[in-house]
């Protein structure tokens, strides 16, 4: 993990309130893996605390990382990030979290879900699993509208199952509406998005008998395991400090579906 500066490559719009930004970061692109994130720290000093993005892919020769994001909240940090141009610097830290462990994943049949803005991270993960596998495994995108960003970019890697919440294209429902209409059915699931999805996501990996790993969101202060403000609640009790607790910065985003209470 290493805190440097980058510069920004390219920004665009790619949906409503959804910007796609590359970064040269050949420091943080050479260690990077799917499901990993960085702390991007805002040129406004206002605004201390850097806002956790998923790393939705890299290009480990090229050196560059790329973020998709959207803006949201009352702090106004993504918002001032989407103003920010090709050739303006901003600091990161990263690769941060243990990101999606894809080894054995080789012959499983295996779903990815993403909702919403746990969409971006599947796009590498469903990346890193086609160069191991050399075969398109099946993923299944939920948006609210017809609005839909990085979906044909998927196709390349994935076979692409799509729900939107209003039904103006796919499947009319949720992600696991979809994956039922297209009769999916799964060895291993690997999902991010909200809860109710991850919920969804838990009980069809259990009516398939399928391993599952989830990548959660939590409001998050230091980013590196020291400050405790981003714990979940585990099914286990952890050896060290005895409580049923996990950092989800440090000992996550991934984790096992069944190791954390949903
Ligand atoms: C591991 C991880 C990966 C993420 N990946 C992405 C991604 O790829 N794309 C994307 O659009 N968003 C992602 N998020 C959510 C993103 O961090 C928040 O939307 C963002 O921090 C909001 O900042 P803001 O200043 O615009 O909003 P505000 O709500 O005003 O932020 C105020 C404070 O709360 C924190 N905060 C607010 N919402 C969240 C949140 N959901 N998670 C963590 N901290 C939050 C901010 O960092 C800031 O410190 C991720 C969050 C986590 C924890
Ligand atoms: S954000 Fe500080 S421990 Fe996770």
């Amino acid at each position: 993990m290493i805190k440097t500066k980058v510069r920004i490559i390219n920004q665009e719009k790619i949906a409503e309130g959804i910007f796609d930004m590359a970064l040269s970061a050949p420091e943080i692109a050479k260690d990077a893996k799917a499901g990993q994130f960085v702390n991007v720290y805002l040129p406004d000093k206002s605004r201390i605390l850097p806002r956790p993005i998923s790393i939705c892919g890299y290009n480990r020769s090229e050196g560059t990382l790329r973020l998709v994001y959207r803006v949201t909240g009352e702090g106004k940090g993504t918002e001032m990030l989407s103003s920010l141009k090709a050739g303006d610097e901003l600091e990161i830290l990263g690769p941060l979290g243990n990101g999606y462990d894809i080894s054995g994943m080789k012959g499983k049949k295996i779903v990815l879900f993403g909702g919403g803005i746990g969409i971006p991270p599947m796009l590498g993960l469903a990346r890193s699993l086609y160069e191991l596998t050399e075969t398109k495994c099946d993923v299944v995108l939920g948006y609210r509208t017809d609005d839909l960003f990085l979906e044909n970019e998927f196709r390349t890697f994935a076979n692409v199952h799509i729900s939107t919440d209003d039904g103006s294209f796919g499947v009319k429902g949720t992600v696991i509406d979809a994956a039922k209409n297209d009769k999916l059915e799964a060895d291993v699931v690997m999902a991010c998005g909200p809860m109710p999805m991850l919920r969804g996501v838990k009980e069809f990996a259990k009516e398939n008998g399928a391993k599952g790993f989830i990548s959660l969101e939590e409001r998050m202060a230091c980013g590196v395991g020291a400050c405790l403000g981003c714990v979940c609640k585990t099914t286990e009790t952890d050896d060290h400090s005895h409580v049923k607790n996990a950092r989800v910065c440090k000992d996550g985003p991934v984790f096992d579906i069944d190791a954390v209470q949903l």
